[in-house]
C-alpha cells in the first residue's frame, strides 16, 4: 500500500446517479487493483495540500480496474464536487482481492439498502471469466439504475419491504457463492438477518458461500487502529476489515 497522487482525466456519467471517474497519472502499484480492495482519496491541490476537511475522513474508492488507456476507472455516487484535472490523493491498494471458488460458475450479487458499487466492480472480472451473474437489489438498493450493466447480467428487484424476491429458493440453489453488501449504519444486524435467510433457504450452508462485504469506517487503512475490527467465531483474534477484509465468511462472523 502506498500514498500517491493521480488526476482525474474524464467523468463519465453512466447514468443519473453514478459517473465512472478515470483517473490519468495512477502511481504503477495501482495497475494491478482487484475487485474487493479499493483506494482512501482525498481531493488535493497540484502540490498535494487537501483542499477541504469536509468530509474529515478520507472517501473509500471502489476501483473498477485498469482502462487500455493506462487510466484507472472509480465508480462514484454522481457528485458535483468531483471535475476533470482535479488532483486525487490516494492510499491503497487497500484489503485483500475477492476470492471466488475454483468450481464456482453462478455468483448470487446481493445488496440490502445501499448502493451494490461494492459487488458491481466485480462484474466485468466475473463475466471475463464466463460466470454467470445473478444482481439481486432489496429496499433502498430497488432505486439504484442499472443501465449500464452488462446485459448478460440477470437483475432482479426485490419486494417493497425487507428481503423478499420471486423464486427465492431457486436463487439460492443456483448460486455456488454469494457476496453480499447492505446498509453500513448497521452492517451486524443486517449481515445477521441475510446470514438467517440463506439458513432458512437452503438446505445447507457451506464454507465459503455467503461472503458479507464490510464497508466500516476506515481511519487508517493499514490496521493500526483497530476501528474496522470484526469479531470472529472460534478466533480470540479480531480480524481488520482493512487488511484481512473487505469480503469475510458469513458464517465466520460473529454478528450478535
Ligand atoms: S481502519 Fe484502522 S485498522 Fe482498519
Amino acid at each position: 500500500m502506498r500514498l500517491t497522487q493521480a488526476k482525474i482525466e474524464r467523468i463519465r456519467r453512466v447514468n443519473p446517479d453514478i459517473w465512472h471517474l478515470e483517473l490519468g497519472q495512477v502511481d504503477e502499484s495501482l495497475f494491478r487493483v482487484k475487485p474487493g480492495q479499493t483506494l482512501l482519496a482525498r481531493i488535493v491541490d497540484d502540490e498535494g495540500e487537501t483542499l477541504s476537511w469536509d468530509p474529515y475522513l478520507r472517501e473509500q474508492w471502489w476501483p473498477l480496474g485498469m482502462t487500455g488507456q493506462k487510466t484507472l476507472l472509480v465508480e462514484r455516487a454522481a457528485n458535483p464536487r468531483y471535475e476533470p484535472g482535479q488532483h486525487i490523493s490516494l492510499i491503497g491498494p487497500v484489503g485483500e482481492p475477492y476470492r471466488f471458488g475454483q468450481r464456482a460458475k453462478n455468483i448470487l450479487l446481493l445488496a440490502y439498502d445501499t448502493a451494490p458499487t461494492p459487488l458491481t466492480v466485480m462484474i466485468p472480472w466475473l463475466l471475463r471469466h464466463s460466470l454467470n451473474v445473478t444482481l439481486v437489489l432489496l429496499g433502498r438498493a430497488r432505486r439504484y439504475n442499472t443501465d449500464h450493466l452488462s446485459a448478460e447480467v440477470e437483475v432482479i428487484r426485490g419486494d417493497d419491504d425487507g428481503l423478499g424476491w420471486p423464486d427465492q429458493v431457486m436463487s439460492f440453489g443456483w448460486a455456488d457463492q454469494m457476496f453480499t453488501v447492505v446498509s453500513p449504519d448497521d452492517e451486524l444486524l443486517r449481515f445477521g438477518e441475510l446470514r438467517q435467510l440463506a439458513l432458512e433457504r437452503k438446505v445447507a450452508i457451506p464454507n465459503h458461500f455467503i461472503y458479507g462485504v464490510f464497508q466500516p469506517v476506515t481511519v487508517c487503512g493499514t490496521g493500526a487502529c483497530y476501528s474496522c475490527a470484526l469479531r470472529m467465531s472460534g478466533s480470540a483474534r479480531p480480524h481488520l476489515t482493512c487488511v484481512d477484509g473487505p469480503a469475510f465468511d458469513l458464517l465466520d462472523v460473529r454478528l450478535d
